[in-house]
């Protein structure tokens, strides 16, 4: 099978999640170096993209070696969405619309998951981004609103109506969030009732699981977002078992600092939205399932500066 997201070709069926607050420029290079055969921007607001104070456009910095690259817009307005799609056509390979948001404020604007209450009114978003690109246009859905209003295979059916290139499923209703586990049975039906490719999500954190879902759900593509975070060695041992069988040892303790170091020395050449908290964040989150692992992060966390966090992981 060849992998294909409309006319873009992937060179992994792994894809990185969208996820605010972690998709920055540095953590995005680093999946795909890693092996991510696509990444994803956090969603990025169809407002803020017009809006000359929020300067989005150059807070995301876009960069060459991350190509391809998925550019995730929400909201629920055509004319925003239009507008949105127009001025980052020249930055997207794919164009992304959230579907799944659970966050309240996104709800309160009948954004995101509240489509998964009213997928009929999807065409808000996915009509104004496909007429105004001639790039793939997909959709990022939950498998419904709650438990008794799971609706993801009437949604699927309306999105390839609408023309999408491809599906990305969360198999978790909007009210749901993060708990309880990922519906993976549900991705699978939707996966038999499409012509279109689907891209698995929900609870992928060893390279097992990967290929779990592919197996299970037929799937043709697994889509890794909590599994990645300050663990984007992932993406290479997920892309080693799907095409060996074989399973690469853990990942070290020097595999962890040296891609720590990594992602602050492209944090500080390429993010145009620097922020020492974040960035301390990040490194933390490389710090983990070692011995001596928790030591880093206590002396992460009394940090203050830039050159304090590179030399506590030299
Ligand atoms: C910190 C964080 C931020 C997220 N931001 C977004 C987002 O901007 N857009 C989106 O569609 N999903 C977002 N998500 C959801 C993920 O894309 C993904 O659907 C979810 O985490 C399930 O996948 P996982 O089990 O591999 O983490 C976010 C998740 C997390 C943990």
């Amino acid at each position: 099978m060849e992998n294909k997201i409309g006319n873009i070709k992937l060179d992994s069926r792994l894809i990185l999640a969208p996820m605010a607050g972690v998709n920055t420029a540095a953590f995005r290079l680093l999946c795909r170096e890693n092996g991510a055969g696509l990444v994803s921007t956090p969603m990025i607001h169809v407002r803020q993209v017009t809006s000359l104070e929020s300067n989005i456009i150059e807070r995301t910095a876009f960069l060459k070696d991350e190509k391809p690259i998925s550019v995730q817009l929400v909201g629920a307005d055509t004319d925003y969405a239009k507008q949105a799609t127009l001025l980052l056509d020249e930055y997207a390979d794919i164009f992304d619309i959230n579907f799944g948001c659970p966050d309240k404020d996104v709800l309160g604007n009948k954004e995101g998951g509240f489509f998964s209450k009213h997928p009929e009114q999807m065409k808000k978003m996915i009509s104004p981004v496909i007429s105004n690109t001639n790039k793939p246009v997909t959709a990022k859905i939950r498998i419904g609103w709650d438990e008794k209003t799971v609706n993801v295979l009437e949604s699927v059916k309306i999105l390839q109506e609408l023309g999408v290139d491809a599906i990305a499923i969360h198999g978790r209703t909007v009210k749901q969030g993060y708990s309880g586990k990922a519906n993976w049975d549900l991705i699978k039906q939707a996966k038999e009732i499409v012509d279109i490719p689907i891209i698995g999500n929900g609870d992928v954190f060893k390279p097992g699981n990967a290929k779990a879902m592919i197996d299970q759900t037929k799937c043709d593509f697994a889509m890794i977002g909590r599994g990645s975070m300050g663990n984007p060695m992932l993406f290479k041992r997920c892309n080693h078992l799907l095409e060996t069988g074989e399973n690469l040892p853990e990942t070290s303790k020097e595999e962890r600092i040296e891609n720590a170091k990594k992602f602050l020395d492209y944090y500080e050449k390429y993010e145009n939205n620097r922020s020492f908290t974040e960035s301390r964040q990040q490194v933390m989150w490389f710090m983990k399932e070692f011995d001596g692992a928790s030591e880093y992060r206590k002396k992460l966390m009394n940090a203050k500066t830039f050159p304090e966090l590179k030399d506590i992981i030299l």
